[in-house]
């Protein structure tokens, strides 16, 4: 089966694209490489030893997935495409409505002129805002607090009003939890660029030397040890609930959480990183950062009853293949 991914060269979609792989699904793969690298498509074969179709379009020209599935025989797509950084993406929002709407208004078009139905789509725990209790279930109450978020929030609208119109379609909307964590072999993981924003790229670089000391923000929160809490998931397990996702034998609308269902507050996280690595981080406290929650994790029942989903991998092991991925590319 020939399956689409968009975003297919990023940090989720590159290892989701590996899974696949693996699994003998035949990969094509729609990247305008705005935040990754071509090289990305070698350490893919040089991982699996198997070729994917790659063509570098940009999902906001309709005409290019037009010709991409005039050439391929889709018979599904995964959705990563998008821009991520909430930060950027309060400054910029019209680039972040027009790139991740757009795109995904395209593809959906585009998929229903040729008649495929079946998608999967990279949603994002920051639906849920400030959760009510925890964890968090996938009927929780939905709200957004910057474009990013709401860029998500969006596209969940669309394809649950598109499903509504047509019911001939098969979605799956995936809700990713803090994906961390790289390819085993070294080859494939998370390089942002600048300055990270987000906790383990932070912490890694502080490792290697290339940024003096990690702040922390907030030890005042009601959590185990004062620090924010968050459900981290293996970049490995997270992508194999993409294979899961596709082979789910339920169809319709179906939403689901991916997460490990086990919150980890900062501390604890930098505490394991040292105790995996031997690496020590220079740490400082410093006032927590606006629009952040106290604590997030996630119920994830109805993907392990539905989707077998059982992630393998704990925080050491993040730890190590976060580091790991560091260690063997010099340029990060
Ligand atoms: P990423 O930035 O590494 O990958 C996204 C890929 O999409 C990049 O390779 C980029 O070049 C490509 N892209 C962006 N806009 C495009 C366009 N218009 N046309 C073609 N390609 C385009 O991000 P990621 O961490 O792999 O995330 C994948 C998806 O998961 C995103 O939609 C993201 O919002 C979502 N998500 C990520 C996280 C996280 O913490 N990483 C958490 C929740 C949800
Ligand atoms: N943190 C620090 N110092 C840092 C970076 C982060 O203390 O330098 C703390 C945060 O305050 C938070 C925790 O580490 O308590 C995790 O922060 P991240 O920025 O790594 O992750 P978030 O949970 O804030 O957000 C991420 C993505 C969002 C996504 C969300 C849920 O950035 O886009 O996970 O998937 F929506």
């Amino acid at each position: 089966m020939k399956v689409l991914v968009t975003g297919g060269l990023g940090y989720i979609g590159s290892h989701t694209v590996v899974d696949l792989l693996n699994e003998n699904y035949e990969v094509v793969i729609i990247d305008n490489l705005v935040n990754s690298k071509i090289d990305v498509l070698d350490k893919i074969k040089k991982i699996t030893g198997k070729d994917v179709t790659f063509y570098e379009y940009d999902l906001c020209e309709k005409e290019k997935i037009e010709d991409v599935f005039k050439k391929e025989d889709i018979k599904a797509v995964i959705h990563f495409a998008g821009l991520k950084a909430v930060g950027e993406s309060v400054l910029k929002p019209l680039m972040y409505y027009k790139n991740n709407l757009m795109s995904t208004i395209n593809l959906l078009e585009v998929m229903k002129d040729f008649n495929v139905k079946k998608i999967v789509f990279s949603s994002s725990a920051t639906v849920y805002g400030e959760p009510k209790s925890l964890p968090i279930y996938e009927d929780f109450p939905l709200s957004t607090t910057n474009p990013y978020g709401s860029t998500k929030l969006m596209i969940e609208n669309i394809l649950e009003d598109l499903y509504k119109s047509d019911n001939s379609f098969d979605i799956t909307i995936l809700r990713y939890f803090n994906p961390i964590g790289s390819h085993k072999s070294g080859l494939l993981g998370e390089n942002p660029n600048g300055i990270p924003n987000n906790l383990m790229p932070y912490i890694v670089r502080v490792a290697t030397g290339k940024l003096k000391i990690l702040s922390i923000f907030g030890n005042d929160y009601d959590t185990v040890d004062g620090t924010g809490v968050r459900d981290y998931i293996h970049v490995l397990d997270l992508a194999h609930g993409h294979v899961l996702a596709l082979k789910n034998p339920k169809t319709g609308l179906k939403i689901y959480n991916l997460g490990t269902g086990l919150g980890t507050s900062v501390l604890e996280l930098v505490t394991t990183f040292e105790k995996v690595t031997g690496v020590k981080i220079n740490k400082q406290f410093v006032e927590r950062r606006k629009g952040d929650v106290a604590a997030c994790y996630a119920a994830i029942n109805k993907a392990k009853e539905e989707l077998g989903f059982a992630p393998k991998y704990n925080i050491s092991d993040m730890c190590q293949d976060s580091y790991n991925y560091v260690k063997k590319n010099k340029d990060i």
